[in-house]
């Protein structure tokens, strides 16, 4: 929750805004505040960080991995690892094509590690079909490139936060083992994805060769992200690492906060998920013609809110909920202080809208960003009319 000034709305007043854009607005809490001022640092392109050191044990120890290596971003940690993956000239990565390694991270695969990514259709549910990647796959022929990897999501962003099932990952090592492709999984918010399936991440990764985590998303970390796997491949990342210009320094201060949302934030995941699903049962309760979220699938922080009428964009919708107008204040739109509401939600030219719940939105942010979209999808049907 925060307020501001309302001069960039309609009305004159404070405004409270809920923020649910995404989990990566979220705000370290008091105790990671101190943990970062109280970090014990050195310098980590020397290995002397005893803090980063120590995220890194137990980031490995908790996936069940050999090793592992803090990074600034989850997009460096995904470009690190395809890179180590496809180290031969000449090879491809196979990827959803929802994927945000393929739509988010501005082709750094091709772009800076000169690896082919080869799409394959998502599924609603994050996965992709197993016998058309089994198509997908290059071997030998002097024409094609040859396969070496393949990207999994889990949870999956832009399907809406969904988790990849078990089975389904097996199935899907047991392919690539037999391939010889290696899996790397784009894990950003994999805490969530073990919450939901109630097993340690340890289960989840077991038969993929790399993951790279974000504490910087739900785990409410100002910065960082960590790639895991084996000796031989975190050596190899380490190295590219200091050539991407992600060799830091004194960088324990971060690494202290990773450490605390170990403990603090991960077992209050749930909780998010049951906020974001308060939202979606709320909307889905509306019954509108034009705006449904589909909460028989809904498995975490994500709530994709479709909109069902190309007579009303996204970007429109989301715009409205940030304003307040006038005559929200009348008829009571507003908190318990009298502040209207601004909600805000990503929405670009889709045709959804996005909410993401996180550790700092509380049940009466829930309750307040609850009225406000209602208040708003009944305005658009009024309009609709
Ligand atoms: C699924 C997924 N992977 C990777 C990233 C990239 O993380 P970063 O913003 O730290 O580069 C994001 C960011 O939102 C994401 O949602």
């Amino acid at each position: 929750m925060s307020t501001c000034s309302a001069s960039e709305n309609n009305v004159e007043s404070v405004v409270r805004v809920v923020d649910l854009r995404s989990d990566t607005v979220s705000l370290p809490t008091p105790n990671m505040r101190r943990a970062i001022y109280e970090a014990v640092v050195g310098d980590d392109v020397y290995g002397e960080d005893p803090t980063v050191n120590e995220l890194e044990r137990r980031s490995a120890e908790m996936f069940g991995k050999q090793a592992a290596l803090f990074v600034p971003t989850g997009t460096m940690g995904n470009l690190l690892a395809v890179m180590v993956h496809c180290s031969r000239r000449g090879t491809e990565a196979i990827v959803g094509d929802m994927a945000h390694i393929f739509l988010y991270e501005q082709g750094g695969a091709a772009q800076i590690g000169g690896v082919l990514l080869n799409t394959i259709k998502n599924q609603p549910d994050g996965s992709f079909d197993l016998s058309e990647l089994q198509k997908k796959f290059r071997g030998y022929d002097v024409h094609e490139p040859q396969t070496a990897l393949v990207l999994v999501e889990n949870t999956h962003n832009m399907c809406g936060g969904k988790v990849l099932q078990l089975q389904w990952l097996d199935d899907l090592s047991k392919i690539c083992k037999e391939m010889t492709a290696k899996i790397h999984m784009d894990g950003a918010r994999i805490f969530n994805a073990a919450e939901y399936l109630e097993v340690p991440v340890s289960r989840i990764v077991r038969d993929v060769d790399s993951i790279c985590f974000c504490l910087s998303k739900g785990l409410a970390c100002p910065v960082g992200s960590v790639l895991v796997g084996s000796n031989d491949f975190i050596k190899e990342a380490h190295r590219l690492r200091k050539a991407l210009g992600g060799g830091m320094r004194q960088v324990g201060f971060l690494a202290a906060a990773g450490l605390c949302a170990f403990d603090e934030i991960i077992p209050t995941l749930k909780k998010d998920h049951e906020r974001a699903r308060r939202i979606a049962q709320y909307i889905q309760g509306m019954k509108s013609p034009f705006f449904k979220v589909d909460v028989e699938n809904l498995h975490t922080n994500i709530v994709m809110i479709q909109i069902l009428t190309n007579k009303i964009k996204s970007c429109v919708f989301g715009k409205r909920l940030t304003e307040v107008l006038p005559r929200e204040l009348e008829l009571g739109i507003v908190d318990t202080y009298g502040n209207g509401i601004s909600v805000k939600v990503s929405a670009r030219d889709w045709s959804f809208a996005r909410i993401v719940v996180y550790t700092n939105i509380t049940d009466e942010d829930i309750d307040l960003a609850i009225k406000k979209i209602k208040y708003v999808i009944e305005e658009f049907e009024s309009n609709m009319k």
